[in-house]
This record gives C-alpha cells, structure tokens and sequence, in this order.
C-alpha cells in the first residue's frame, strides 16, 4: 500500500459511466448453485452508473430504477449508519446492499479502501425479477468506480470482483452465472468456476413481467432444503443439468450467423418447457408466471419457463412472430411484454 499515492488521500476527480446488460436463463438457474452448468442469455437492457469519486471518504448513491421511484442515499463507513436517507423500503435496502459491496471491491481493486464516490444508477431491468438487475449494478459500478480511481481492471477481474459482492450479500448463496454474463454480454455458460462465453444464433427472445420479484436468498434456501431432503429432488437439480448439456450440444450445432431454423427453435422450446416442469416441481414457480408461461405456449412460442430465481418477476419465451408478445400483453397479471434482443455488449464505457 506505500507505493500507492492516493492511499487514505484524495485521488483525482474523474467522472466515468459504465453500463452493463442484464439477461434471460436459457436454461440451468437454481441447478448452477449446485454446481451444474447454466446457459444465460445477456439482453438489450442495461443498467448505467455514472461514477465521480469524491474527497471526504463519503459515498452517495442516486439511483432512478425502474421498479423504484427514485431514491438518493448517502452514508460514510457502513450502509447501516446513513445520514442522509429520502426513502425506505426492502427494496432500497436490498439495492444498498449490493451497491455497498461492490463500491467495497471498487476500493480493493484500486488499493484505495478509503475513496469516497457520487454514484448515480439508472437502470432500465426491472429489479429482483429474474434478469440480472443486481448483477448489471455491481457489475457496472465496479468498471466505473475503478476506471474513476485510474486503475482499471480487466473483465475476469470485473466478473470474478462482482461474483464475490453477490456471494457476499446473498451470504453465499450465488453462482458465478449472472455477474459472468453481465460482464462478457452475449450467451455464456457457466458449470462452477468454469465460465466461459458460448456462440448461439439470434434468438427470438420474449420476456413477459408480472411487475412483481422474488426473494432469491430464500427461494435458493428453499430449493436446498428440498434438495438435502429428497432424493428425488435432488435427482431434479440433476436432470435440469441433463437439459442444459443437451440443449449445449443444440447450440454448438448451430449456426451463429443466421436466423435460428425452425427446428432448432423447436427443440430449445422443447427443452425450455421441460426446464419449466421442473423448476416449478422445485417450487420456484408462482401462480402469475405459470400464467405467463402458458399464454405464450397458447400462442404457440416455441417454448417458455420462468428466468432467474422465480417466485413472481419474468418468463422467458422463444418466439420470432409477434403473437407471444401480443398475447402475454393481454394476460391479466402479466404487466409488460417485450422482445428481447440478444446484447453482444457486455460491461462498455459510456460518454459521461
Ligand atoms: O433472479 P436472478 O436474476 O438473481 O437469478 C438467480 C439465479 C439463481 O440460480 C437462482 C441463483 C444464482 O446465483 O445463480
């Protein structure tokens, strides 16, 4: 630390902006906690944070989400001792969390644990509802902070900085699956430590949202508990394993330069509606996302599941008409619906 200027001092000010996507499960969340592999899918909407790093140690965050009215937090040390606090709910708690713990790896990837930040979110995925709205946030707030302090970091380092903030709020909790694929946008697959990015054809994603989210520290909690209890369950975590493998093989086999074929499609759909099956038999499905999932097999998707942690949030269709999208936005209980376009961009630097 003696060879780093800026230690327990000011560094100077630089206003940097970073964006990172959020995603879609293809298939695999839940069984990845175990160690079994995920394909997730990063999409066209992300989350931007714009980073000044400020001279009296303190960090304030303002933050206009989606799913949040907008809320300005200001705290120095630990989030717990804030003096400046417009609004709280679970919600903003949650957030702070996450935000917390990656302007912590910001300040060790930097070796200046004592920089203080303006922070300020802006975040177009709807927070907690199964697209990677922590994991684009961290991710984001980390290439931000870093490049502010003038030490930026490679993306393994991003990926592997932001994965340690969310195995740390979630208390262990977590896969390497979201913050990955935020980082290095496009598909990815991750079997453990194992990560790498995967070259898939365009798929015609649809996501429907219920507007609502799932606590995803106790729905892991609760698939675990099964999982210890069960055999049975614990031979679904496995053969959720078994779709992810086979639907691999699907897409190594194809082309990642053109429309996906008909039959292709119909296959993943395939597998996707098994995936479903079989999250919801682990109990981290809901009522409103078995609705969606159903209205956009009615409207003959290819296939669909719930994405992410499940308990109320997103589902995931395969569709390239219009009639999934047009159905789910008449779904009673389904509050938006909307096309999905892959993201090839990972975490980028934006203009200020
Ligand atoms: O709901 P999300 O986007 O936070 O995804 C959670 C995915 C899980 O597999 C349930 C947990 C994890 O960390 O992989």
């Amino acid at each position: 630390m003696d060879n780093n200027p800026y230690y327990g001092a000011e560094r100077p000010a630089r206003m940097t902006v970073s964006s990172a996507p959020g995603k879609v499960y293809l298939f695999g969340e839940h069984a990845v906690v175990y160690g079994e592999p995920a394909i997730p899918c990063a999409i066209e909407r992300r989350a931007t944070v714009g980073v000044e790093p400020r001279e009296d140690g303190h960090v304030r965050v303002e933050a206009n989400d989606l799913t949040l009215d907008g809320f300005a937090v200001e705290y120095r040390g630990s989030t717990s001792e804030r003096p400046d606090v417009d609004v709280s709910s679970e919600l903003v708690d949650a957030a702070m969390g996450y935000i917390d713990a990656a302007v912590t790896q910001a300040r060790a990837a930097a070796d200046a644990p004592k920089s203080g930040f303006d922070i300020s979110i802006q975040s177009d995925i709807p927070l907690g509802a199964g697209l990677g709205s922590s994991a684009a946030v961290v991710v984001a707030i980390i290439d931000a902070a870093t490049r502010a302090l003038d030490s930026p970091i490679d993306k393994r380092e991003v990926a592997d900085r932001a994965y340690h903030a969310e195995f740390e709020v979630q208390e262990g909790q977590a896969s390497r699956a979201d913050t990955f694929c935020s980082t290095m946008g496009g598909a990815v697959r991750v079997e453990g430590e194992d990560c790498r990015t995967i070259e898939t054809p365009r798929l015609p994603i649809v996501v429907g949202f219920d507007g609502g989210a799932g606590d995803t520290g106790a729905l892991v909690s609760g698939v675990r508990s099964l999982k210890s209890e069960y055999g049975f369950a614990a031979d679904t975590v496995e053969s959720i394993g078994d779709i992810v493998r086979h639907g691999e093989t699907l897409l190594a086999d194809a082309d990642p330069t053109g429309a996906p074929p008909t039959e292709l499609l119909a296959e993943l759909g395939e597998l996707m509606n098994f995936n479903h099956g079989l999250l919801s038999a682990l109990g981290v499905s809901s009522r409103s996302l078995d609705t969606m999932v159903w209205a956009a097999r009615e409207a003959e998707a290819h296939g669909a599941k719930l994405t992410g942690a499940g308990g109320g949030g997103c589902i995931v269709a395969l569709d390239p008409t219009p009639e999934t999208r047009t159905a789910l936005r008449f779904t009673p209980g389904c509050e938006d619906a909307f096309r999905a376009e892959l993201s090839m961009e990972g975490v980028c630097v934006e203009e200020p």
